[in-house]
């Protein structure tokens, strides 16, 4: 790092590729400052093609920021089920919110003022502020690090804060003042379809001839992360226990992991088939477990939860603050449960 200038400025071959090559997304064809938050919102944590549907489902049902700001917990959390990290439609609610109450409903045309919204970071914002206002910010992601790293054959960490300063002034530096917007997408879009992880597809890239790895043979081992910690691994033992008043279920609670959110009653611990009959008993509830649950895996960004348990049945007894006999159709179960409750989401309501 830093590295010296490039051949020559990006801009113009990149711009034309993305003319030609840009994906049809609806958040393109109507890029107001809203639609372009919800989807950046959506597509930090979800591909493309799986984010689509909820993106249409959550404009049609949240039109603008006084709806968001208007809607109930629960709705919000249906429109969120199956897209995981539910915080951060939490945080998008409580941005609707000042934006209605500061900003007359409309997000403010300007950097700072909507990075010091909850939930913006550096990125958001660069991506809102140049994409929706043609404002001169970048918006580094990861996609258009990947591009970064390749073009200048730079091997620096780029998990590192240093790192990613650096190539931010580069992507900065080729920015044309006059189409920004256009300019962040066309590098996400080349680090999403070209410039891709692993083998890129440097046949197809209009910025072959001036990558630095691409010259140098280096551009599949870029860009230089350190490996991840591994994450822990954490046993969580299921209960689906039927009555005849419906399934037992459990509301998580509201702060943490899933906050909130609801699931078939279980124990973060590994308990065998007595233990789990013990701690439901516990619970007031006297089941009698039928058959085991198969092994299941679902990998969180810090830890995995090794899920097992047991199906069963009780009688439809009262029950303690936080659970209740219900049908699981209704209720936002999250799909680290999916191997026992298939999910739901706007193509499988
Ligand atoms: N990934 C995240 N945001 C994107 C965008 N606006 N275009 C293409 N890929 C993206």
């Amino acid at each position: 790092m830093p590295g010296a200038a490039l051949a020559a400025p990006i801009a113009g071959p990149l711009l034309a590729w993305f003319q030609q090559n840009k994906r049809l997304l609806p958040f393109r064809q109507e890029p107001s400052a809203y639609h372009i938050w919800v989807s950046e919102i959506m597509l930090q944590q979800t591909r493309v093609a799986a984010a689509l549907p909820y993106y249409e489902r959550f404009i049609r049902e949240l039109p603008d920021p006084a709806a968001l700001a208007a809607c109930g917990p629960d709705t919000l959390r249906k429109l969120w089920q199956g897209l995981g990290y539910y915080n951060r439609a939490a945080n998008m609610q409580k941005a609707a919110v000042i934006v209605c109450e500061k900003y007359g409903g409309a997000l403010p045309a300007d950097y700072a003022a909507l990075r010091a919204l909850p939930g913006i970071g550096d990125y958001t914002a660069g991506a809102i502020a140049s994409i929706a206002f043609g404002i001169p910010a970048p918006a580094v992601d990861g996609n258009v690090l990947r591009v970064f790293a390749r073009l200048y054959d730079d091997s620096a960490d780029i998990t590192q804060p240093a790192t990613k300063a650096a190539f931010t002034e580069r992507v900065a530096a080729e920015m044309p003042k006059d189409t920004p917007g256009p300019y962040n997408e066309a590098l996400m879009e080349l680090g999403a379809l070209v410039c891709v992880p692993g083998a890129p597809r440097c046949d197809a890239c209009p910025l072959r001839a001036l990558c630095r790895a691409h010259a140098a043979g280096t551009a599949a081992a870029l860009p230089v992360k350190p490996p991840k910690a591994p994450r822990p691994t954490l046993p969580v033992t299921v209960a689906l226990i039927k009555s005849e008043r419906g399934l037992l279920l459990q509301r998580r609670p509201a702060k943490g992991l899933l906050a909130g959110l609801w699931q078939p009653a279980a124990f973060e611990a590994a308990l065998d088939k007595a233990r789990l009959t013990a701690a439901l008993a516990d619970l007031g509830v006297p089941a009698v477990l039928t058959a085991p649950l198969p092994a299941a895996k679902h990998i969180f960004t810090h830890r995995v939860w090794a899920l097992g348990g047991w199906r069963g049945t009780a009688p439809a007894v009262p029950l303690p603050e936080g659970f209740v006999w219900a049908d699981p159709a209704a209720y936002p179960i999250p799909s680290a449960f999916s191997a026992y409750l298939p999910p739901k989401g706007p193509e499988n309501p």
